[in-house]
């Protein structure tokens, strides 16, 4: 049986529209942590690096800028509306300043990548979601070169995050939501924990494990009223909404009461929100 079936699904044709819809903010919103991310994976000029969970693109592109024209990137999602929409971005240009990137619709927990053959593997928060994760590890392992570097960003436990909810719990009696995703389930908090992450990179037969705590304040340059929308597309509330058949009364009662939610935060705090991350590396 094919692995993470539900998880492409629902990247797919669930998650992944709202996503594709909120790329730009969203590309904001993670710009700092991305910025961990490629400080962590040092990457050099001429690299092969393997993007994993490349979504939309804005970690592909740094990277392939970092490596330069001598360099090369393939980038792997399971979902191809993702990797759709990575394509088309404005800002893809080949150009000799940086490397071809290569994209690959598949799962990267089954998907033969050619042994040996990266640098490094790099992922911003692509590595949660897979059934199997010690399998998937062990799998990628095996496609980087001896002494190769995975890197990798994933969140912190959801109190650290609580702008993934979004006021969620503020329209319980508008929204009936899909059960909240489980820490160390498959789902965006599938490797908050550090320990249990450390356990599972060391049974792929991983090496030089390090991970570090990471927190930034995510920006927001939109209106109150594009926080709405953004809220309305992604996480357990655009969830919700999809899950009551996008209903437009139901659409509007939320949008309205999100308004006044949102609205006052952004008096008192404006429209940034922390976040908590984990930076992730290891050896083969
Ligand atoms: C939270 S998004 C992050 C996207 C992108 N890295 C970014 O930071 O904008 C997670 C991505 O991981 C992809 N993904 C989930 N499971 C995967 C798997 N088993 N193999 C490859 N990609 C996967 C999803 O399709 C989605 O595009």
């Amino acid at each position: 049986m094919s692995a993470n079936v539900d998880m492409a699904r629902c990247w797919t044709e669930d998650a992944g529209p709202g996503w594709i819809a909120e790329r730009v903010r969203l590309d904001e919103r993670l710009e700092p942590l991305g910025q961990f991310l490629i400080e962590g994976l040092e990457p050099q000029p001429g690299e092969s690096i393997l993007d994993v969970g490349c979504g939309t693109g804005a970690s592909t592109l740094k990277i392939a800028r970092s490596v330069g024209g001598d360099g090369a990137v393939v980038a792997v999602d399971v979902s191809s509306t993702m990797l759709d929409a990575a394509r088309k971005r404005p800002d893809i240009a080949e150009d000799s300043s940086s490397a071809p990137i290569t994209w690959i619709t598949a799962d990267a927990q089954t998907y033969s990548f050619k042994e040996a053959s990266f640098d490094a593997i790099a992922s911003r928060f692509g590595v949660m979601f897979f059934e199997d994760p010690v399998a998937a590890f062990r799998n990628l392992r095996n496609a980087l070169r001896t002494n190769g570097r995975l890197t990798f960003v994933c969140w912190q436990p959801p109190a650290l995050n609580q702008w993934i909810a979004g006021g969620a719990d503020e329209l319980g009696d508008l929204l009936e939501f899909p059960p909240p995703s489980e820490p160390n389930k498959p789902g965006p908090f599938g490797l908050c924990d550090s320990t249990r992450t450390h356990a599972l990179l060391d049974a792929a037969g991983f090496t030089a494990i390090e991970i570090d705590g990471v927190e930034a304040e995510l920006p927001f340059s939109g209106t109150v009223d594009d926080m709405v929308t953004h809220q309305l597309s992604i996480g357990p509330i655009g969830a919700a909404v999809r899950a009551g058949g996008n209903d437009p009364t139901l659409r509007g009662a939320v949008r309205k009461r999100l308004h006044q939610i949102v609205g006052d935060r952004a008096e008192s705090e404006g429209l940034a929100a922390p976040a908590s991350a984990w930076l992730v590396r290891a050896q083969k």
